[in-house]
Parts: structure tokens; sequence; C-alpha cells
């Protein structure tokens, strides 16, 4: 492989635009197209970051020889098929998040990745987070002890992007949160969702670029929560809200977890633990950290280098099982046993 990586951009909405920035900013990386089925938002996004080539039809894309590696920033739903036919067009993949919208898409991903020996990477941002790898190292030098509970949670007041958009037609900190424990496998997921805003028009924010079309439902949840019980012992509680009446000045999102020996809070990134004055809190601004905070870069080095990347797709997986279970628990009202 030539000394650059040669990538294009699947999805130039607003995070393919992210994807653009960051791999026109990227040393080893060369982004040579895009492909994007709005003609306005194509010409747009190809102006701005001198892309020479652009197609309506990601399926052209992929034919051409030359692209080493696509980024995908589409719709949910089209994240396994795209992902799929990338992969088996030989191209490494770095994938927005979810992974899927169900185990079973992604279990495609997965197998696509491994028969053409090619990457596949979600790119999820919180890993590469300064504040989540603070917390990474202190925990694995043992600084919190055993970690009995932990506690993620993402509150929005008003924050459903573009209702009547594809977002809010079926489809959290979780996966950071799993893994600063390196802990993925639940004997048990009990869930509820709700969906209280969106119904009503109410709670929207401006985030993303689709269309937006009235009369589609509003068909997703705008908060959920669950309990999950790991099969090493631990707690891990989810709550995760797009719009609700929280007060103003809570945090909106965070990682909080209980060690034996000290504590951690995220986000950002504080240790709280004993002193002989009672307990102390300890700001972690000037840790040094090992991973670069841009996941494109990142997929890019670990192509290029052969190494392992942060978000292994085994461990994507698993966070979608866990999605998986967090739903069918909600929608029977039981809780559910993930295999
Ligand atoms: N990592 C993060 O922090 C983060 C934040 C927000 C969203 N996301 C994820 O990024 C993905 C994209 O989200 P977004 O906010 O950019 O959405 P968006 O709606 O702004 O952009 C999606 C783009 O895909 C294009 N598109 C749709 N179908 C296409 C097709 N068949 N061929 C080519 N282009 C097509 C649309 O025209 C649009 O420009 C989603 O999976 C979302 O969950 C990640």
């Amino acid at each position: 492989m030539a000394d650059k990586l040669r990538c294009a951009v699947i999805g130039a909405g607003a995070i393919g635009l992210e994807h653009l920035q960051s791999l026109t900013s990227c040393p080893r990386a060369a982004a040579v197209a895009i492909a994007e089925n709005h003609p306005l938002r194509a010409r747009e996004a190809s102006e701005r970051f001198k892309i020479p080539r652009s197609y309506a039809d990601f399926r052209e894309l992929l034919e051409q020889p030359d692209i080493d590696a696509v980024t995908i920033a589409l719709p949910n739903h089209l994240h396994a098929p795209v992902a799929v036919a990338a992969l088996e067009a030989r191209k490494h993949v770095l994938l927005e998040k979810p992974m899927a919208t169900n185990v079973k898409e992604a279990a495609k991903i997965l197998n696509a990745a491994k028969k053409m020996k090619r990457m596949v990477m979600v790119a999820q941002n919180f890993r590469f987070n300064r504040h989540t790898q603070m917390a990474k190292m202190l925990i694995e030098r043992g600084d919190l002890g055993e970690i009995y509970h932990a506690r993620c949670f993402w509150l929005r007041r008003g924050g459903i992007p573009r209702i009547g958009s594809w977002f809010t037609q079926k489809r959290f900190l979780l996966d950071a949160c799993l893994h600063l424990l390196m802990d993925f496998d639940a004997a048990s997921v009990s869930a509820q969702t709700h969906a209280k805003f969106g119904p009503r028009g109410l709670g929207e924010t401006d985030w993303g670029k689709s269309e937006i079309d009235p009369r589609k439902p509003f068909d997703v949840d705008d908060y959920s929560v669950a309990l999950l019980k790991m099969k090493s012992g631990r707690s891990v509680a989810l709550e995760a809200g797009w719009a609700a009446f929280v007060a103003p000045d809570a945090r909106e999102y965070g990682i909080d977890l209980l060690g034996a020996n000290a504590g951690l809070s995220l986000y950002p990134a504080r240790l709280i633990r004993n002193s002989p004055d009672g307990f102390e809190t300890i700001q972690l601004n000037g840790v040094k950290v090992p991973h670069s905070e841009d996941r494109v870069h990142h997929f890019v080095s670990c192509v290029l280098d052969g190494k392992k990347p942060l978000v292994p797709p085994e461990e994507s997986l698993k966070i979608q099982e866990l999605l998986d279970a967090i739903y069918l628990s909600s929608s029977t009202g039981k809780e559910v046993r993930p295999k």
C-alpha cells in the first residue's frame, strides 16, 4: 500500500463533513472521493474540501479500484448494507455509530470483514476522548480497586434531531462505559423506553442535514433507562434521552464509576478518594494519554500499520447485542438474558 491511505466518504451530511475535515487534515490520508445522493450537499462538500470525484451512487464509488478505504456517515438503516458492500469491494471501513440497527446486521458486517480480510471500525468517538483515556489508565493501574457499579447517562432537555427525518424513524455512552470496565457480558438486562416529546413535535434541535417529511411518524424513543447485571457481578445503570424536563444545571452526560478504593466521574475526569481529611476530589487535567483524539486519523494509521483498532468490531457487536436486549426488554416488559 502507498504511504497515504486513499479514502472516500459516503454520506456528506453533518458527520460526513467532520470526516472530510479529519481526512483532509490527516498527513497519512488522501481524501479522493465522496458519495452523496443529495446534489447540493454533494457539490458543497466537494467544493469546500476540494474533493476531485463525487458520485451520486455509492456503488459506483465502490467500483473504483484506487480507493483503499471508505468512511460511512449515512442514516443508521444504511450502515449494514453499505458496510458489507464496501468490504466485499475490498475497502477498509470506518463506520459511524451505531454499528447497525440490530445484531443480525452487525454480525453480517463482522463476517464480511473477516472473509475479505479488511478492517472495520465503528467510530465510537468517546473512546478517543482525552478524559476517557485518562480514566482508562487509572483503572488499568488499579487506582479504583474493584469497580462494582457504573452509571452512564446522557439526558438532553431538547435535543431531538430533525423530527420527520431518518433520525426519528426506528433505530448511548454505553460503549465508552463498557470499554472502561472491559466488561461486555451481561447476565440480564431490564429496560424501559418512552416517547413523550417527539410524538408531540416537542424537544427538537437543528442537528443533521437530511430532509424532513412532516407526514413521517415519530417511532423512536426519546427517553430510555436500563439496568444491566453483568456476569462479573457488576451493575451498570444507563439513562439516555433526547428530550426531558431535566434541571438546567444538571450535568448533561457522564459516566460515574464506583470502585472499592476510589470513584471516577467523567466528563470532565475527576478522581474521588479518601484522604486523611475525608473525601478528596482530584481534577485529572494533566495526564498524558496514548491515542490521538481523532478517530479518523486513528483508523488511517491502524490500516496502514496493520494495528488493532481501539474499537475492535467484536466489541461493537457485543454493544449491539445489549442494545437489542434493551429494546426487547422494553417491548416485552420482561428481563432479558443475553446469550
Ligand atoms: N460520532 C458522533 O458523534 C455522531 C454524532 C451524530 C451522528 N452520528 C452518526 O453519523 C451518521 C450520520 O449522521 P448525520 O448527523 O451526519 O446525518 P445527516 O442526516 O446529517 O447526513 C446523512 C447524509 O447521508 C446522505 N445519504 C442518505 N442516503 C444516501 C445514499 N444512499 N447514498 C449517499 N448518501 C446518502 C444524506 O443525503 C445526508 O447528506 C449516523 O449514523 C449517526 O448516528 C455520529
